[in-house]
């Protein structure tokens, strides 16, 4: 037990398209814990979670292989982390059904997302957009998780799993690790580029909004050309100039530069000459992750694979999870 690595878990859902704001605001802070060594990784593409918005089956299925190649491309590494599909281990639902008893409906019903979601999409607000969060805690209880890299906008679903993991472990102790978010700062927060008050979403009726990781190196140029900017015509970030201010934190997160370099970069030369440059950096930034996705898309079989050995390896430790939970609630063992 003493050596026992802890536990980073995340996922993501396949609907729509990937966001330059997903990468660089998730994606990208997997690869690097991953990277770091310092924790054992899962990660997984929540295709059960996705329906709880209706989602065309042609579409879901191959938003879901270009996701699981995407995060590949990124640099997920099947050797290093398991990377798997929800759908895959069984236990996630199981577990879910049993932490749903362990929930309150007045704690679901505060969830600010479930709220912003029944607003959106009024013609269908389903049991399982309401029960999302405990389906959510189950990913993160069921591997004894202890940190959860996700955007500020999941920090109380993450809250609501310790919760659940408190709650749980009170009546049955040692049950669940009581897992923390783990979100990074400010800097990895991409906005719109039409609206820099709104977070980059690929769900933007605007198109010009965001810079999608599939996106060929000319959209990219088009879509940055129009990205709005401030009145006067300096670089410099301020809270005041929004619009040049995201822009530099892309720019920042494509090249590591810091923003008193950019500004100096940029001094008295104005957003012709910097909007280019940004466009350039992304562009470059996204060029091998589009490449390697497009690559690893011609062979279907080979994703196919990868997914199914993620999908054991996650089972190997999900079976015994959900075993020993159901023994501490009374069920009799199944053979
Ligand atoms: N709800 C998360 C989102 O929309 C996705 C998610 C599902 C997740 N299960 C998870 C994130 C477990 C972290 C851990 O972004």
């Amino acid at each position: 037990m003493e050596n026992k690595r802890k536990v980073s878990l995340s996922g993501i859902q396949p609907s729509g398209k990937i966001t330059l704001g997903n990468y660089l605001g998730s994606i990208k802070n997997w690869v690097d814990i991953q990277d770091s060594d310092e924790y054992d990784n899962r990660y997984c593409v929540v295709d059960l979670h996705a329906i709880t918005v209706r989602q065309d089956p042609d579409d879901l299925r191959e938003q879901t292989y270009q996701l699981f190649a995407q995060l590949m491309a990124a640099g997920l590494d099947p050797d290093k982390c398991i990377l798997f599909i929800q759908s895959h281990v069984q236990g996630h639902p199981e577990l879910s059904w049993i932490l749903s008893c362990f929930t309150m409906f007045g704690e679901l019903s505060r969830m600010t997302q479930f709220k912003d979601k029944s607003q959106r999409h009024a013609d269908n607000i389903n049991a399982g957009l309401f029960t999302y969060p405990v389906l959510m805690a189950a990913d993160i209880l069921i591997y004894d998780a202890d940190i959860i890299p996700v955007g500020e906008d999941q920090r109380q679903h993450v809250e609501l799993a310790r919760d659940i993991a408190i709650r749980f472990n009170n009546r049955f102790p040692g049950s669940f690790v009581v897992p923390e978010a783990y979100i990074p700062k400010e800097g990895a927060k991409i906005m719109s580029l039409q609206d820099p008050s709104r977070k980059m979403s690929k769900s933007d009726t605007n198109e010009n909004s965001f810079i999608l990781v599939m996106d060929p190196p000319e959209a990219i140029v088009k879509k940055m050309k129009r990205a709005v900017t401030d009145s006067d015509a300096r670089v410099a970030a301020s809270p005041d100039k929004p619009g040049v201010t995201n822009l530099m934190h892309i720019y920042a997160a494509a090249t590591g530069k810091s923003f008193a370099e950019i500004e100096a970069e940029f001094e008295g030369k104005g957003y012709g000459v910097f909007k280019p440059a940004v466009a350039d950096a992304v562009v470059e930034l996204l060029r091998p992750l589009r490449e390697k996705s497009l690559e690893l898309l011609k062979d279907k079989a080979y994703l196919e694979d990868v997914m199914a050995k993620g999908a054991e390896k996650a089972r190997a430790i999900t079976d015994a999870k959900v075993r020993q939970i159901y023994d501490k609630l009374g069920f009799i063992a199944r053979r």
